[in-house]
């Protein structure tokens, strides 16, 4: 079935107008009908989509030799850029989750290095700043000048920047905005495009004020990658469990691709372990078995999806208690329902222990902004805590956890579960567990072989994509039991920007098979709230009705 339904959704037949990342995925078509059981066991087999092999379908896929080859070459260049910190520097730029996935994989290199004594050579861009790490933003992601602006901001100085655009559609002009800059300037900066479609997929659609279309950027780099001036990673993974949702398959995807060229080369230059095919096709298939081990555990996912959507079905709320890097992915998972799902910022939460000084982020602590950027476990024990009611999930994450007033949360609701990792056979964290285990009604542990070849930062990262499997899983499900999503499409959602704007008119076609600019004549009375459009409307451009939808809320609550 899976084969089948893989060379079904990549064939060009498939809804042949639209990018792999935009598809929706027959395997999942009826999710909205599912049990909580089945929707776990629908994302198992979409997720496993991402490590399918090249099969009569002309895409690359994660694992084809051209992508492999490009991770090698592109792993030499930040093997010579980690050995000349000065001068030199490693940026990564998304918006949205790819922004997020950005700084996660920045931080925790970053933080490799330093170990190492080693000077940090790793920079993050997300689109609208810090404050999109933690919640919604999504207009920036239609701004090349912005993307242009912040990337000359961080490389100031430099002399050499290898600079990686994280755009999963291939589509974000903020993303565009930045390659096409550095295409402009070579002598300073090497482009690095990562993403999800094939190149011919690249949106075509002009950009306000601007030459270039992402397409038009990526042929310019074709013409490159040629001379490896540029570099294109850009495997199908296959369409998303939730159409268009790219912080799936779309965000793992992303995570695995540039831990797999960093490890290469940190590999290389700490160790003088050369960067070989074999090596990085190794690490790859490491990350296919983490899946293998995360969904090894059905039934243990399946209860805390249910967990989540009774909280969600009851309007009370579900909160990720998390330490390490681990806390950072439920912030990220969190902060991604309000796009997704149209979720309150309360609905979903997450707290980390440390707050921002665990986080160390570019800007600081951003608390200042508002409640939603309260995040340390303190904040949860003051804001939380005493409206804390049994129909609220707790949910804790973690490899080692501390103290965190346990019992008194555990007091206020029996509702506490915990997802962690261990290694197969550590007796000492078993006993530490013993007493989480005690306080939780259902408890994922999450056990990893211990091999001798795997190192401790492959394990972590495992333990990272397989945290963020797990909680996508939760908060996906979670809104899925709550009616949230129509067949496997989004359909509470603000049109904040172009992509989201064109996506929502796809979908009311695909809905009432009406003609696309009867759709759109809809969606403008939805925006706009009247039943007549006036000419100032219908002649106004999409920026515009962006604009306005970003201000109002539901059209009917
Ligand atoms: O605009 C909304 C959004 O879909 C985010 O939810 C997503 O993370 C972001 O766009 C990035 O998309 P891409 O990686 O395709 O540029």
């Amino acid at each position: 079935f899976l084969v089948c339904s893989e060379n079904k959704t990549l064939s060009a037949d498939y809804e042949p107008s639209l990018p792999v990342s935009e598809k929706s995925n027959p395997l999942t078509c009826d999710i909205d009908r599912a049990s909580a059981y089945s929707i776990v066991k629908m994302l198992q087999v979409c997720d496993s989509q991402m490590f399918q092999k090249e099969a009569g379908t002309t895409y690359q896929r994660l694992l084809s030799d051209q992508v492999l080859k490009t991770l090698m070459e592109v792993a030499k260049r930040v093997e010579v850029i980690i050995k000349d910190p000065q001068e030199s520097c490693v940026v990564m730029s998304g918006c949205g989750t790819s922004g997020r996935l950005a700084f996660l994989i920045s931080s925790g290199f970053n933080k490799a290095l330093s170990q190492l004594n080693q000077s940090e050579v790793y920079s993050y861009i997300i689109a609208g700043g810090d404050r999109a790490l933690l919640s919604s933003q999504e207009a920036p992601e239609d701004d090349p000048r912005l993307g242009v602006l912040s990337l000359k901001k961080v490389c100031e100085g430099k002399k050499r920047v290898l600079f990686i655009g994280i755009s999963c559609g291939l589509s974000a002009p903020f993303v565009a905005g930045q390659l096409d800059f550095c295409l402009q300037h070579p002598e300073v900066y090497t482009p690095v495009l990562v993403g999800f479609n094939p190149a011919h997929q690249a949106r075509d659609e002009p950009i306000q004020d601007c030459t270039f279309t992402f397409h038009s950027v990526v042929q310019r780099m074709q013409e490159l990658a040629k001379s490896q001036k540029a570099f294109l990673i850009n495997p199908a993974v296959g369409p998303e469990a939730i159409s268009g949702s790219s912080r799936m398959k779309g965000g793992s995807a992303t995570k695995i691709l540039l831990e797999v060229a960093f490890s290469a080369a940190h590999a290389a230059t700490s160790s003088n372990t050369p960067i070989t095919h074999n090596g990085v096709l190794q690490h790859m298939m490491e990350y296919e078995r983490t899946l293998a081990v995360t969904y090894s555990q059905p039934d243990g996912i399946t209860t805390l999806v249910e967990a989540a959507g009774e909280s969600l079905r009851c309007s009370r709320h579900v909160y990720y208690l998390g330490w390490g890097s681990l806390a950072l992915l439920g912030l990220i998972d969190a902060s991604e329902c309000s796009p997704t799902f149209g979720a309150d910022y309360e609905d979903v939460r997450g707290f980390i222990r440390g707050g921002y000084r665990e986080l160390n982020n570019n800007d600081g602590p951003l608390t200042s902004l508002g409640p939603k950027f309260s995040i340390a476990h303190e904040d949860f024990l003051h804001l939380i805590l005493p409206c804390l009611t049994d129909t609220d999930t707790v949910l804790l994450i973690y490899t080692h956890s501390g103290e965190t007033a346990l019992c008194l949360v555990r007091e206020k609701t029996p509702n506490l579960h915990a997802v962690y990792h261990q290694a197969d056979g550590d007796t000492a964290a078993s006993l530490q567990q013993d007493d989480i285990k005690k306080l939780c009604l259902s408890t994922l542990k999450i056990t990893w072989p211990q091999e001798a070849l795997v190192s401790g930062t492959l394990q972590h990262m495992q333990r990272e994509l397989s945290t963020k499997l797990v909680l996508n899983a939760v908060s996906t499900g979670a809104h899925v039991l709550k009616g949230k999503i129509y067949q496997n499409h989004m359909i509470d959602l603000q049109v904040t920007n172009t992509k989201l704007y064109r996506r929502a008119t796809r979908l009311l076609q695909k809905l009432s098979t009406c003609p696309e600019e009867k759709c759109e004549e809809a969606l403008l009375k939805a925006i706009y709230r009247v039943d007549m459009l006036t000419l100032e409307m219908t002649s106004s451009d999409i920026t515009t009705h962006t604009c306005f939808a970003r201000n109002s809320t539901k059209v009917k609550r």
